[in-house]
């Protein structure tokens, strides 16, 4: 009855259809979380990744800091929680991995849409484990007393992580560690991983921020970097894309991990505040990271200007060298960052594997480990070129981990805001009524436009890098 009512206030009883939610679990979401706390664990270990740290840095320190961060909130405030409740919803209320998912809630024209989930997982999790064996490798090297001293030889270390055989070594590593986890299963693995690992990121957190924020040149370069005010910025094209394509990937949004893992919720779980959890986390922990880094970076050292390494220089040699400059209390700090960044690392790519494996578990009726391991040689072979080159790397973040997620958070916003409202409403219905209509417009308008025009601008940015400052 009161859904209906609402329906009807927003003239949508129309698009109400026979679609009756499955209540069944498929056979990968068989196994619940332990826990409330083991699930929004998890899923804030799928958001708080290389992305917080290494992302938002890197595209902080290439300018216009202030405008950057204030639209990056914005976007994850307009589109990133609403969208996140959304993907939430789809895997919860059908209990299905996200290409069942997606067909129970749409019927079969939307199944391209749900196979566009473990793809573009997969081919995340292929240059997202590049970049974990990367920092694995920092970790070690640091334990090992190596610690660059200036420039070159910082430029040097990067060189030596991105190449040759133990990058080889490393990239295989970070994935068979990532399915040892995903093959473990739900509770025993990820579950297990995310409750130990999340409260010693955080700790590590606010140590390290403890320190950086009171080292003596610190105000100066908070004001130099952060606080810089132009009006020019806030309408700057590309800033607008970085900060949009930023929220998206930190969230992992349009990728299926989150309906992966709301897949294993229970029906008493409230969506709302664990969205609201997770988004407060994962945006807490960027800006966190902002601030730790910001001190340690030089005047000038943007991710531009590391003589080659591009974007990814920031994390791998300007914050090397700047923890090199504090002398001995460096290499600890360096060792409890990098550590802090593998954690990071190792449960995103967790729940970016968890989309494949439970697709295919339900596919082909299979069970987890077989899928798991078979599943990860495959992406293996997917991230060669990302292994291969750093170039093709960045070139596949920005097509995988920008266009292609916000391209599928647009199909899903358009789903569940006009094709399976009902879903929406059934599921939220403890929503108080004015918060779940705010959802739904923006399901409906507010995220397809904005999403639309942003993802206009990233397909024309990238296809003409000339007319780029920022590539
Ligand atoms: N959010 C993760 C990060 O910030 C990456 C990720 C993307 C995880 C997509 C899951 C899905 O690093």
């Amino acid at each position: 009855m009161y859904i209906v009512t609402l329906l009807d206030g927003l003239g949508m009883a129309g698009l109400e259809n026979s679609n009756s939610s499955p209540t069944a679990p498929s056979a990968s979401a068989q196994q619940g979380w332990g826990s409330s706390l083991g699930f929004v664990s998890a899923a804030a270990g799928s958001a708080i990744g290389l992305g917080n740290l290494w992302g938002l840095t890197y595209r902080v320190a290439l300018g216009g800091g202030m405008a950057f961060l204030g639209l990056y909130l914005v976007a994850v405030v307009v589109l990133g929680f609403p969208l996140l409740l959304a993907e939430l919803v789809l895997g919860r209320h059908t209990r299905r991995s996200p290409v069942l998912a997606t067909v129970a809630v749409g019927g079969p024209a939307w199944r391209p849409l749900g196979w566009l989930f473990p793809l573009s997982s997969a081919l995340i999790l292929g240059y997202y484990a590049v970049i974990t064996g990367w920092v694995g490798q920092a970790l070690l090297a640091v334990l090992q007393g190596c610690l660059p001293a200036d420039q070159a030889s910082a430029h040097a270390f990067f060189l030596q992580l991105s190449g040759g055989q133990a990058e080889a070594i490393a990239y295989v590593l970070a994935l068979a560690l990532t399915a040892a986890v995903v093959a473990t299963g739900v509770q025993q693995g990820i579950e297990r991983l995310s409750r130990w690992s999340m409260p010693i990121l955080l700790a590590l957190l606010m140590g390290l921020l403890l320190w950086s924020a009171t080292l003596a040149e610190a105000p100066a370069r908070y004001e130099e970097v952060l606080l810089h005010w132009r009006w020019a910025d806030w309408w700057n094209p590309h800033i607008l894309r970085q900060a949009f394509s930023q929220a998206f990937f930190s969230l992992g949004l349009g990728s299926g991990a989150m309906a992966a893992y709301a897949s294993h919720l229970g029906r008493r779980d409230p969506l709302p505040r664990q969205a609201a959890v997770i988004t407060a986390l994962d945006t807490a922990v960027g800006l966190l990271a902002v601030l730790i880094i910001v001190p340690l970076m030089s005047s000038g050292a943007g991710a531009g200007h590391q003589g080659g390494t591009g974007a990814v220089g920031t994390l791998f040699v300007a914050i090397p060298l700047g923890f090199a400059s504090l002398g001995s209390a460096g290499p600890p700090l360096l060792a409890a960052f990098f550590f802090l960044a593998s954690i990071a690392a190792v449960t995103s790519a967790v729940s970016l594997l968890e989309v494949p494996v439970a697709v295919l578990m339900d596919r082909l009726g299979w069970e987890r480990a077989a899928t798991t391991w078979i599943t990860v040689a495959v992406v293996a072979l997917l991230g060669l070129p990302a292994l291969l080159s750093t170039d093709l790397l960045m070139a596949s973040h920005d097509v995988f981990g920008g266009v292609v997620l916000m391209g599928s958070g647009l199909l899903l916003s358009l789903l569940m805001g006009w094709v399976a409202p009902q879903h929406v409403m059934e599921d939220l219905s403890s929503l108080p009524p004015p918060l779940l209509r705010g959802l739904l417009l923006t399901l409906r308008w507010v995220a397809p436009l904005l999403l639309g025009g942003v993802l206009a601008l990233s397909c024309i940015q990238i296809l003409e890098p000339k007319i780029s400052l920022w590539l």
